[in-house]
């Protein structure tokens, strides 16, 4: 059966039209105006909305072992949150630990996801050590499976992070391979040293999560590995870019026409780091990493936005309970799980504060959250936008509509939300996952496992000249 969305406001990153248009099966088989109904044809009035692209977060960690624990969200309970903000497709990150192969890791994340995920999904590896055998592996990823992006730690040192060294390894490699990296970019060392010397005099409250990550050692990572991705012949994308330390170095790069992205997330345009003084260990809820940071840089951040310094949205979804795994950090910073949720409320936050108060128009809503991450990901055309052969992942959007975030109302299933009671103006009404509808007014229409892993090809600026 094929399905008409008539008279909706199509919306993409170029473009706002009025028309009409097909689905047949999972694609996008036309766009116009006024097209003929045939008979079976389920008809959908879209009149006063917009249709979208479904959104791609770039950066989720879907039951991520880590600090002690396993995020809670997982394919399942991630992919209808993100379907009920508007959301349509996420990119894990598959994390080895330490000396473990990337190819058993990828196999075990393809167990997580496969039957689980209410939409579709794709993979970026890490890289947290350097040998030989990573060394092979690197060009197996990426020719055999279609991940075509890595990811690199520079902070937590002794767990996660690499240092300089491998950096450059891991560069040259994923160069070599056709790929490239994402960076969480903060130094390692003097985060390290900074947390230990405030926690070993008793500076134990969730305050020095934050002071131990200042914003110049997020800076300081981030032009270092800018400069080794220019050495390398390398592209670089920063992930989760907090500060205007940051930014800066960004800006540069890209104005003297380096492969270099940045991507921000909901939180850092939204939330500041006088949270991390609340009473009763409350602040240990937005800990995260990097973390939040002060008003002044979320105003740069918006700037970055519009300018292009900045040219993703994600969300870095990756929830921890409060009442049973934030816990775990009670009477000690070092141990609170970093992170939290996001992958629901993304899209309805971007437009409520981004959009409806006119720091960025609809367009640039659209390409930051789901043309920008497909395009540097690999998955465009065939995501990200409204085009004839696209998947049908599709938002139908009431920019008019007005709500109010909740943890007893979303779909995380994690026991808070870090929005509680912000209002939002502007919600999906209908979304279409592959032509099939999985939410319609509020409530969760969709098939669990109906989610497929994409395989990608290169990014749109993945062929980098090799230097020297
Ligand atoms: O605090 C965060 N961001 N947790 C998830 C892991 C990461 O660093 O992205
Ligand atoms: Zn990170
Ligand atoms: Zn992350």
């Amino acid at each position: 059966m094929s399905l008409v969305i008539r008279d909706a406001e199509i919306v993409t990153a170029s473009y706002r039209y009025v028309a009409d248009v097909r689905v047949e099966g999972e694609t996008i088989a036309a766009i116009g105006a006024e097209l003929p109904a045939e008979s079976g044809d389920e008809i959908v009035d879209g009149s006063d909305q917009w249709l979208i692209p479904g959104g791609i977060d770039p950066h989720v960690h879907m039951a991520l072992p880590f600090m002690g624990t396993v995020s809670i969200d997982d394919f399942e309970s991630g992919s209808i949150a993100a379907i009920m903000g508007g959301t349509t497709g996420m990119i894990d990150f598959v994390i080895p630990s330490k000396g473990e192969s990337l190819l058993a890791t990828l196999e075990t994340w393809h167990a997580k996801a496969e039957g689980n995920a209410a939409h579709d999904y794709t993979f970026h590896m890490a890289v947290t050590d350097w040998d030989e055998r990573i060394e092979r592996e690197i060009p197996v990823v990426v020719r055999e499976h279609g991940i075509t992006s890595f990811k690199i730690f520079m902070a937590y040192k002794g767990v996660l992070g690499v240092d300089d060294e491998q950096i450059f390894h891991i560069l040259e490699a994923t160069r070599d391979a056709g790929a490239f990296v994402n960076v969480h970019a903060v130094n390692g060392d003097v985060q390290l040293l900074l947390a230990d010397r405030f926690a070993e005099s008793g500076k134990t409250g969730t305050r020095y999560h934050a002071l131990a990550q200042p914003p110049r050692a997020e800076g300081e990572a981030t032009g270092r590995v800018i400069d080794l991705g220019a050495v390398a012949g390398q592209q670089v994308y920063i992930v989760h870019v907090t500060c205007d330390d940051a930014v800066e170095r960004i800006a540069a790069a890209r104005a003297r026409g380096e492969p270099v992205w940045g991507e921000t997330c909901t939180q850092y345009l939204l939330l500041d780091d006088s949270l991390y003084d609340l009473p009763d260990f409350e602040g240990a809820k937005y800990v995260l990493s990097p973390p939040l940071r002060k008003k002044a840089d979320q105003e740069t951040l918006w700037t970055a936005l519009a300018t292009d310094a900045i040219s993703v949205v994600g969300t870095d979804h990756c929830a921890f309970d409060f009442a049973t795994q934030k816990a775990i950090g009670r009477d000690d910073f070092r141990r609170i799980p970093n992170g939290f949720m996001g992958l629901q409320e993304r899209l309805p936050l971007l437009h409520t504060h981004g959009v409806a108060t006119g720091r960025i128009d609809a367009n640039r809503w659209v390409e930051l959250c789901a043309t920008n991450p497909a395009k540097i990901f690999g998955l465009y055309p065939r995501k990200g936008t409204i085009a004839v052969g696209s998947d049908a992942d599709l938002v139908l959007w009431d920019p008019a509509a007005t709500g109010r975030i909740s943890a007893r109302t979303h779909y995380s299933r994690c026991d808070y939300n870090v929005y509680e009671g912000f209002e939002t103006v502007g919600a999906p009404t209908r979304v279409w996952v592959r032509g099939e509808l999985a939410a319609a007014d509020g409530e969760f229409t969709g098939t669990v496992g109906r989610g497929r892993f994409v395989k990608r090809a290169g990014a749109t600026r993945a062929a980098v000249p090799t230097f020297g």
